[in-house]
């Protein structure tokens, strides 16, 4: 079924073109309907007219008045059996808003729809896209530490969103796995096996750090390094064979907190920047020799109109960058991945990097109709307002994080059990110290508007209340006890789908619009790339449910009231489930 914006607009665009033609024939008016801010002005509304009196206006060349234009338009109007009332004069509010109130019955007759499908309703996209999404990243012989949980959480997030939505969805995890880094890496891998030393590499982020320092002191090291680089970049066998335990070896750090984190990443989507690395010479001379790229104190250079500095996409005296790597990725996604979208979740520090990429895609036509969004996000930040840091000033390990995260989920866990004089046991204190402290963790991120920074805090994010992963879960599961409970009474109830429903109570006519409104939240998420909105509807959700929970009995309610509240209950369920799915949020039936 359509969303009830989509249908109400559809309306809206057939009485539109009947209203004004011949003037308008042929212009495709977007009726601007959204759902109505205040209850006051009913549950939708089209902002068309000012717009169109505008237009109209100029068509004509007569001064059209909005209200005027709005009254045309209703005269016009068929909404069926969305509202109770016909369209009239009435409709219009302040300088030419048409409100729609939709009726209690329509509204019944859409659940009943919604409820019949897996869907919930939501139709599939009718133009499915391919769809390439970069995200995570990480860096070899480098831990993930916070900076790439924010790209994985998000980027996973869309992914489910956009697969769910019917689009291909093509994972692209571009490793940082080449690099000129990689010569002192080598060089220090050497010295530890050389001498007999541990190689185990289990402190990564440790074996950097000693391998940089060497770097910047030891002149020697610094030679063999070189050295390696060139070696590494003719491909020599040694410098490959340790180039691939340094990558096999970060892989082993960095899978098992995929797996915990519960995304959707696995080797078969890495794509790293060394996958490039044949690429990139015949890159840079087609930049070349279409003069989109030009000598630029003996490098090569991209110049993009608004930026002070351009892409450098080669060295002077040779060397290839990571620019250079993103224009042969980019070229690779659209010519060969054939996307009609490419959706970069990274850190908004690269914005400058992201927008001359696209701006030079552009220049060389490699895909004129292709969309390249950089889906930027801001920084997590400490207590203090600045970057998120250890104690001690490092960068914070996503390992320690996620750990420190389940052990206050577990205690809390705990302390909330005694207080019930309940008493789990650790193994089922533990899963819920899972649950619930890696769903705190990835909801607390996708709960801000990713183009901010965010003040990380444990507190916070396994708060109870408000808008956080517990509360969600515990939301959930608290629907579903009702069926539980029904069950222990004998009250039998299908799957709702045959359940007729009737809306009444003023709280059931409020969860019912909410409930299906999923789609248009769904279809904007999609767009927007934004899962701070799919959490703050659901949120909203909740919150229907509870107040619909407090106002109207259910398993006290004499039959058909009971069943179709118990529908109603079923499809917030559902849609709290479906939507904490798309999140990659887990949700137990119990907690
Ligand atoms: N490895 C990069 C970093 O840690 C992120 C890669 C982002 N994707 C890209 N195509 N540049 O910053």
């Amino acid at each position: 079924m359509k969303t009830i914006s989509e249908q109400i607009s559809n309306a809206f665009k057939a009485a539109i073109a009947a209203a004004f033609s011949p003037t308008l024939d042929g212009i495709d008016i977007d009726p601007l309907v959204s759902p109505s801010a205040n209850e006051k002005f009913g549950d939708y509304q089209s902002n068309a007219a000012m717009g169109l009196a505008k237009t109209l206006a100029e068509k004509a060349g007569e001064k059209t008045n909005p209200r005027a234009v709005a009254e045309q338009i209703i005269a016009k109007l068929n909404v069926g059996g969305m509202s109770d009332t016909p369209p009239d004069k009435s409709w219009i509010a302040g300088p030419g808003f048409i409100n729609v109130k939709l009726s209690p019955k329509w509204l019944a007759e859409q659940l009943s729809l919604a409820g019949k499908t897996d869907r919930l309703g939501v139709e599939p996209v009718a133009k499915p896209q391919t769809v390439v999404i970069d995200y995570s990243g990480p860096n070899i012989a480098k831990e993930l530490h916070v900076g790439h949980l924010r790209s994985t959480i998000l980027g996973d997030a869309a992914t489910r969103v956009l697969t769910f939505q019917g689009h291909k969805v093509i994972r692209q995890n571009h490793v940082g796995d080449w690099g000129t880094q990689f010569g002192m890496l080598i060089a220090n891998l050497q010295d530890k096996q050389s001498a007999g030393g541990e190689t185990k590499l289990s402190d990564l982020e440790a074996f950097y750090v000693e391998a940089k320092k060497r770097f910047d002191v030891e002149v020697p090291f610094q030679e063999r390094a070189r050295l390696n680089v060139v070696k590494l970049q003719s491909g020599d066998a040694d410098a490959l064979a340790m180039w691939r335990m340094l990558v096999d070896k970060t892989r082993e750090h960095y899978l098992p907190i995929y797996r915990r984190l519960g995304v959707l990443l696995t080797p078969d989507d890495e794509r790293g920047e060394s996958f490039y690395n044949t690429r990139l010479a015949a890159v840079v001379e087609e930049l070349k020799s279409r003069q989109i790229a030009v000598e630029s104190e003996g490098a090569t250079a991209v110049f993009v109109e608004g930026f002070k500095t351009p892409l450098i996409i080669e060295k002077s005296g040779g060397g290839f960058l990571y620019g250079t790597t993103d224009l042969a990725a980019a070229k690779y996604r659209i010519t060969e991945l054939k996307a009609d979208r490419v959706v970069y979740f990274v850190d908004a520090r690269q914005s400058q990097h992201f927008a001359q990429v696209f701006a030079t895609v552009k220049k060389a036509g490699w895909g004129d109709n292709v969309s390249m969004e950089h889906a930027a996000f801001g920084t997590m930040l400490g207590p203090d307002g600045t970057p998120f840091k250890t104690k001690t000033g490092g960068t914070v390990k996503l390992k320690d994080l996620l750990d420190e995260a389940e052990q206050r989920a577990f205690d809390l866990a705990k302390q909330k059990a005694a207080e019930r004089e309940e008493s789990p046991t650790d193994e089922q204190l533990k899963a819920i110290a899972h649950t619930v402290g890696i769903g705190g963790v990835k909801y607390s991120d996708l709960s801000k508007d990713r183009v901010s920074d965010y003040v990380f805090s444990f507190d916070a994010m396994l708060a109870m209340d408000g808008n956080t992963a517990p509360y969600m879960q515990y939301a959930y599961a608290r629907v579903r006890s009702i069926f539980r409970r029904a069950a222990e009474r004998g009250i039998t109830f299908g799957d709702g789908a045959t359940t007729t429903i009737a809306l009444d109570a003023p709280q059931e006519l409020a969860l019912a619009k909410q409930i299906l409104r999923f789609g248009e939240v769904v279809e904007q998420v999609g767009r927007e790339l934004k899962p701070h909105v799919l959490c703050a509807y659901l949120y909203d959700l909740a919150g229907r449910y509870s107040s619909f929970y407090e106002a109207c009995p259910v398993l006290t309610s004499e039959e058909p009231m009971r069943s179709s509240r118990l529908a109603l209950a079923n499809l917030t369920a559902k849609v709290l489930a479906k939507g904490l799915d798309l999140l990659g949020i887990e949700h137990p039936d119990q907690m």
